[in-house]
């Protein structure tokens, strides 16, 4: 399974790091959560069907070089049935690590507004996800093939084909067009503002960690945020799952105690090993982190459905910090049984099954070890994971047994301007107080026309999910907003 390797060759090299790990749900909770979440969500407004054509663009493989000349086939979905042609906007979602059906179909808000924006919806998927394979099959199977798989040669593909389909279809000519993305997506969403502001008047970047680089941003907020989730969603919550590390140390001494663990979490395979108990340690973190990222007000759908708020759900199994070893273990276990067995249909507990084994994972898992490099770590003490520090030699000697490539920690604030970015116009940022992601957001406005709006009970982008009956006031007052800004970002555009 291909995240399995990934996984798997971290996790022995840094005792079960899981900070690979994390970045990789970055999609996962972005579109597959969303995913069911409309079959779950109790009072759903109408959505608009979710019509749409599927096209593909003849991109070129390299647009920085002349040497390889080769095209290959972008994926790309259409949906203009509120379209108001001629110049009506067209609002472009910037594809990130997956396939972009998933994104299309979970990014709610763009169909919500399509109406009354007479927007065309576009969304184009990102080179190496999905159907959009530059080298068709080979393109993973070797470095020299994925080396065309960078954020700069995403954000031209998205400008060639931008052009095209002003060029192409009739009455887009004059169409202004803004740039719609989540998480990665959202980073590309004001990357190609930043980039390209003659092909896109404006962006709405949610959840976009743009500063989780180099040390913009403290290596420990992340873990932080995921820490305040718990601690504020139930007395002893934090602490118990804090205390819980050294219990597992303790029980994993002995063989006894690893049979112990094993049977207590119902484990699909015993561990055994000392390699076993730093993946079930990273398999625990990130099970902590997926849910600080799908935190939301209603129902929805992840592995498998969750209940409203599912911090609180779990944290009523976590109020007894104190508890012996076994009975704090035994509790832990009922905590991620919310989050893996929530329809009670889990046979036993894998510990390689966290996020999926997709190709996603595959491919970030690259960006991460090229251009996207971003710290993590923590400290048990202003958090409630285990102590954890940064280290980029050791992080690049496994890129370099993974891939055979080496990262450029310094390449994307050099490329991108890091926080020197206050000269750029119509950008929006906006964060959920909930998500782990807003550490390494922007999250105050850095003059008039970027501006920063935070949702302080908002998880992972829930301002880009459908809207529904449960959410929470600020993030419908956060896509009133965003409506206003495109509003008159499409109304600049004409009249100037
Ligand atoms: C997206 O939605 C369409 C129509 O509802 C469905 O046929 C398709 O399987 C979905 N694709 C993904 C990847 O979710
Ligand atoms: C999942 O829940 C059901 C019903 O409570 C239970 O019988 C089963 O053992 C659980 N599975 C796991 C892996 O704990
Ligand atoms: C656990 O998950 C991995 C990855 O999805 C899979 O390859 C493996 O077969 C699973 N193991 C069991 C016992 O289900
Ligand atoms: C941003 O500006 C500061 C102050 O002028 C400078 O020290 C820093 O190197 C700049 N960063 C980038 C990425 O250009």
């Amino acid at each position: 399974m291909a995240c399995m390797g990934v996984c798997r060759g971290f996790t022995q090299h840094h005792g079960g790091s899981w900070l690979l790990l994390a970045f990789n749900l970055l999609w996962i909770s972005a579109a597959q959560s969303f995913h069911v979440s409309r079959q779950f969500a109790p009072a759903q407004p109408s959505n608009p069907e979710l019509t749409y054509k599927t096209y593909y663009f003849n991109q070129k493989v390299d647009h920085f070089g002349f040497v390889e000349d080769s095209l290959f086939k972008q994926r790309y979905l259409v949906a203009d049935s509120h379209w108001k042609k001629p110049g009506g906007p067209i609002l472009f979602y910037t594809g990130n690590e997956g396939d972009i059906a998933l994104f299309c179909n979970n990014t709610g808000f763009m169909w919500d507004v399509a109406e009354e924006l007479g927007a065309m919806l576009v969304f184009a998927e990102h080179r190496y996800y999905g159907e959009s394979m530059p080298f068709g099959d080979l393109s993973y199977s070797d470095p020299k093939y994925l080396n065309y798989l960078t954020s700069e040669q995403a954000l031209a593909d998205f400008a060639v084909l931008i052009r095209y389909l002003k060029e192409s279809i009739d009455g887009a000519r004059d169409s202004p067009v803004i740039a719609i993305g989540g998480s990665y997506g959202g980073m590309l969403a004001a990357w190609f503002r930043m980039l390209y502001p003659h092909v896109v008047v404006g962006a709405l970047a949610s959840s976009a960690p743009i500063w989780q680089f180099e040390d913009l941003v403290p290596c420990n907020t992340y873990y932080q945020i995921v820490t305040n989730d718990f601690k504020k969603s139930g007395p002893g919550c934090s602490e118990s799952i804090l205390n819980s590390w050294a219990a597992i140390n303790h029980m994993s001494e002995t063989s006894d105690g690893l049979q112990w663990l094993s049977n207590a979490f119902h484990l699909c395979s015993p561990l055994k090993s000392k390699e076993d108990v730093g993946a079930f340690k990273g398999w625990l973190s990130e099970t902590w982190v997926s849910l600080a990222m799908v935190d939301y007000p209603y129902p929805a759908n992840f592995l498998e459905p969750l209940p409203a708020w599912p911090i609180e759900v779990v944290c009523k199994f976590l109020n007894s910090p104190k508890s012996s070893e076994k009975e704090l273990l035994q509790n832990i276990f009922q905590a991620v049984n919310v989050y893996y067995n929530y329809t009670g249909t889990a046979q036993c507990l894998n510990t390689s099954q966290t996020a999926s084994g997709s190709l996603g994972d595959l491919g970030w898992s690259y960006q991460a070890c090229t251009e996207m490099v971003m710290p993590f770590c923590s400290d048990g003490v202003t958090d409630m994971f285990e102590p954890r520090t940064w280290d980029l030699q050791a992080y690049s000697d496994d890129c370099y047994k993974q891939w055979g490539v080496r990262p450029r920690a310094t390449w994307i604030t050099t490329a991108y301007g890091g926080k020197n970015i206050t000269t750029h116009r119509n950008i929006i940022f906006s964060n959920g107080g909930l998500d782990p992601w807003s550490a390494g957001g922007v999250k105050e406005s850095l003059g008039d026309s970027l501006v920063a709006i935070v949702i302080p009970e908002g998880a992972h982008h829930l301002d880009l999910r459908s809207n529904n009956a449960y959410d929470p006031k600020s993030v419908l007052v956060a896509r009133s907003l965003e409506v206003e800004l495109m509003k008159k970002w499409i109304w600049e555009a004409g009249n100037n």
